[in-house]
C-alpha cells in the first residue's frame, strides 16, 4: 500500500518536472510570461519534494484549506494527500453553506472533504460555527437566525435557541470526525473604542453573550473536541489585549475554551516577527493552545487602510512578478516557521490554500495578481516551499 502510494507520488512529481521542462522551453521561445521564481526552482532540478507533513510531524500538524473540487482533480488530490496532515474546508463548513434554513442542513460538501481526509490519514479542523461575514452572495450569518420582531420580549431567547440548536446539531454531526472547531470567528473589534465587533448581526441581536452561548453548546455536544476562538491581526498588541481580556472573562464564567486560532494573513514584510512571537507567547502564558489557522504571505505590504479603502492598496504587480519579491516571500516563510517550530504550544499550522491558482487574495481586498502560497498555479513547489522543508536552502 505504502509502496504503491510512493510510486504514484514519484510518477506525479516526474510528470510535474516534465511539464516544468516543457514550460521552460516555451519560456525560452518567448511564449509565456517570465518565471515567477525560476532561479530558485532551477536549484533543485527533478528533486522529489519531501512531504511537508513528515518534515513538520515532530512540531505540529500542517494543513491547508480546500474547496471540494480539489479532491476531484487527481493531481491536486495526490499533492494534498502527500503534503498535508490536516484539512480545513475553505467555505463549506460555514453557516452560509451548512445552515440552509432553521433545522435544515447541507453537510454534503463538508462530508466529502472529511471522507477524503480520513481516507488519507489527515485530521480535519472545523471552520467556523459562528461568523458575522456578509458580502454579495456570501451570507455567513444567514437571515433565518434573526427572523422575528426585535422589539418582542421573547426575541433574544428565540435567536439564542436557534443558535444553540445550530451549534448542537452541527457539532454533533461532525463529532469524532473533526478534532477542533473555530467556535467563533473575528468577534473582536478593530476600533479603538470597541472591544467586541459591533457590526455583527450576532452582536446586534445579543450583545456579547452569543459567544458564551456558542462555546457552551459546542462543549455540550462534544466533550472531546478542541474549541478555538479564531481571530486576525492578533499580532497587534491593542487588538490582542482585547482578545485576551475576552478569553479571561469567558473562562471566569466557566466557559470551556482550548485555544486561539491566529489567522496569520501576513505579507512579505509585515507584521514584525517579534509581534507574531508575542501573540503566540501571550496565549501560551494563559495555558491555552495555539494554532495558525489561515497562513498566507501576500506579495503586497499593504497598510491596514487597504482593507477599508481599496484606493489605499498597492498597485497590481501584473503577470511578471519580480524574482526578488518571490525570494523575499520564501525568506519570510522560513522566518515565520523558525518562530513556529520553537513554540511547543502550536498544535497545527494551516495554510489558506496550497496552490497560487486559487487564493482569496487574488480578489480580496482588491482584484490583482497575488501568489501567496507554497505551490505555483501548475502545482510546482515554489521557493517558499523549499525554504520551509529545507532550512539550508537559499532562494
Ligand atoms: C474566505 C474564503 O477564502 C473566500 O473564498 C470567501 O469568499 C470568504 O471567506 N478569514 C476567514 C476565512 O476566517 O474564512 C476567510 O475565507 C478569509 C478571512
Amino acid at each position: 500500500m505504502m509502496r504503491a502510494r510512493g510510486t504514484s507520488l514519484r510518477l506525479f512529481y516526474i510528470a510535474l518536472t516534465l511539464s516544468s521542462v516543457a514550460w521552460a522551453a516555451d519560456f525560452a521561445n518567448g511564449q509565456t510570461s517570465p518565471a515567477h521564481d525560476g532561479p530558485p526552482l532551477a536549484a533543485t532540478p527533478g528533486a522529489e519534494p519531501p512531504p511537508l507533513r513528515s518534515v513538520m510531524a515532530k512540531h505540529f500538524l500542517v494543513g491547508t484549506a480546500i474547496e471540494p473540487d480539489s479532491i476531484d482533480s487527481p493531481a491536486d488530490a495526490a499533492l494534498l494527500a502527500a503534503q498535508f496532515s490536516s484539512l480545513t474546508a475553505e467555505n463549506k463548513m460555514k453557516p452560509g453553506t451548512i445552515g440552509v434554513a432553521e433545522g435544515r442542513y447541507d453537510f454534503e460538501p463538508a462530508d466529502k472533504i472529511i471522507a477524503f481526509a480520513h481516507a488519507h490519514g489527515m485530521a480535519v479542523r472545523g471552520h467556523t460555527l459562528v461568523w458575522h461575514f456578509q458580502s454579495g452572495n456570501w451570507k455567513e450569518a444567514p437571515d433565518w437566525f434573526f427572523a422575528g420582531a426585535r422589539d418582542e420580549p421573547q426575541y433574544r431567547d428565540i435567536v439564542a435557541a436557534r443558535l444553540r440548536k445550530y451549534v448542537t446539531d452541527v457539532v454533533t454531526h461532525f463529532r469524532g470526525k473533526v478534532y477542533a472547531w473555530d467556535v467563533v470567528n473575528e468577534v473582536i473589534s478593530d476600533n479603538s473604542n470597541q472591544v467586541y465587533r459591533e457590526d455583527s448581526p450576532w452582536y446586534r441581536a445579543f450583545g456579547k453573550d452569543y459567544i458564551a452561548i456558542a462555546f457552551r453548546a459546542a462543549r455540550a455536544a462534544d466533550p472531546d473536541v478542541k474549541l478555538y476562538i479564531n481571530e486576525y491581526n492578533t499580532d497587534d498588541p491593542n487588538k490582542r489585549e482585547k482578545l485576551l481580556t475576552v478569553i479571561r472573562e469567558l473562562r471566569a464564567e466557566g466557559v470551556s475554551i482550548d485555544g486561539v486560532g491566529h489567522q496569520m494573513h501576513i505579507s512579505v514584510n509585515r507584521p514584525p516577527l517579534a509581534n507574531i512571537k508575542q501573540a503566540l507567547d501571550d496565549v501560551a502564558a494563559l495555558g491555552l493552545e495555539n494554532q495558525v489557522t489561515e497562513l498566507d504571505v501576500s506579495l503586497y505590504a499593504d497598510s491596514g487602510e487597504c482593507w477599508r479603502n481599496p484606493h489605499a492598496c498597492l498597485p497590481d504587480l501584473g503577470r511578471s512578478v519580480p524574482n526578488d519579491v518571490m525570494r523575499a516571500q520564501a525568506l519570510r516563510y522560513r522566518a515565520v516557521f523558525d518562530v513556529f517550530e520553537h513554540e511547543p504550544s502550536i498544535k497545527a499550522v494551516t495554510f489558506w490554500g496550497y496552490s497560487d491558482k486559487h487564493t482569496w487574495l487574488s480578489s480580496t481586498p482588491v482584484s490583482r495578481t497575488n501568489l501567496p502560497l507554497l505551490f505555483d498555479a501548475d502545482l510546482r513547489p515554489k521557493a517558499a516551499y523549499w525554504t520551509i522543508v529545507d532550512p539550508a536552502y537559499q532562494p
